[in-house]
């Protein structure tokens, strides 16, 4: 089966220094992807990279077997949806909030209100609709950035770090929430985090990258626990903290 997104050749440079140099990497559709790393590993420049919001020094990217690298139409971007740490919020309130990209889309206003009540009552936010987005608690925020990238519905969602910034108890509730409803839609997801718990309980996929590099890649379970000589400093490092 054609992989859903195939990377080729991947660079990224600022100026002389290598930000990320990535071979050749598939993504399948309705795969969960997590992607690991050390901090300035080159995490969100992978993200960006994939996602078009930032091309690449060099390099190609497939979509379902057709190069979109110089395709930054809003069409393609339209097929992905980013959710990163900080929730960028309208100065507006909730509905609104989830409601622009659809509204830029020229969606009849029936069918605006429908899913946008869909979408918040699917991330539990439903009562908060009228609220100004500026007076939201950190995971309400979470919740409508996340319920803003769904009700695009979208082909690919890519979460950078949308957890990292919560409370241990509003992340165990959200992640719980965002894989219940990842499962229901099969949506293909790439998910950036730095925490294994996190990954453990969402990805299936898991890739490790340092240096720039993907020094890993294959099921969670199997990367874990048979790391190899270059994943392993970083993983048992953790490893070493849970157990
Ligand atoms: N525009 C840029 N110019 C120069 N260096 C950058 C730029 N963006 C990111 N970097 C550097 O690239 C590396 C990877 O950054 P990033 O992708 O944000 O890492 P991560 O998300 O894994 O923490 C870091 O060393 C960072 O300082
Ligand atoms: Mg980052």
């Amino acid at each position: 089966m054609t992989p859903l997104i195939t990377v080729k050749n991947l660079e990224v440079r600022a100026g002389r220094k290598s930000l990320l140099s990535i071979p050749h990497f598939d993504i399948q559709s309705g795969e969960v992807l997590g992607i690991m790393g050390p901090n300035g590993a080159g995490k969100s420049t992978f993200i960006k990279a994939l996602s078009l919001l930032e091309k690449p020094t060099q390099g190609a990217i497939f979509f379902k077997g057709e190069d979109i690298s110089n395709d930054l139409t809003l069409e393609m971007r339209r097929k992905f949806a980013v959710a990163m740490q900080q929730p960028l919020l309208l100065d507006t309130t909730v509905f609104q909030n989830v409601a622009i990209g659809l509204k830029l889309r020229n969606l009849p206003r029936t069918e605006v209100r429908q899913k946008v009540a869909y979408w918040l009552n699917k991330f539990q936010i439903s009562h908060l609709a009228k609220k100004q987005a500026v007076h939201l608690s950190g995971g309400e925020a979470q919740r409508v950035n996340l319920a803003r990238a769904m009700v695009l519905e979208p082909e690919v969602l890519f979460l950078d770090e949308p957890f990292s910034a919560l409370d241990f108890p509003t992340k165990v509730q959200l992640l719980k929430d965002i894989k219940s409803i990842i499962e229901q839609t099969k949506t293909t997801t790439v998910f950036v985090s730095h925490d294994l718990m996190e990954l453990k309980y969402l990805a299936g996929t898991l890739a490790i990258l340092m240096d720039g590099e993907l020094k890993q890649t294959g099921p969670t379970e199997e990367v874990l626990s048979s790391p190899n000589a270059s994943a392993s400093t970083f993983i048992n490092d953790w490893k070493s903290l849970l157990n």
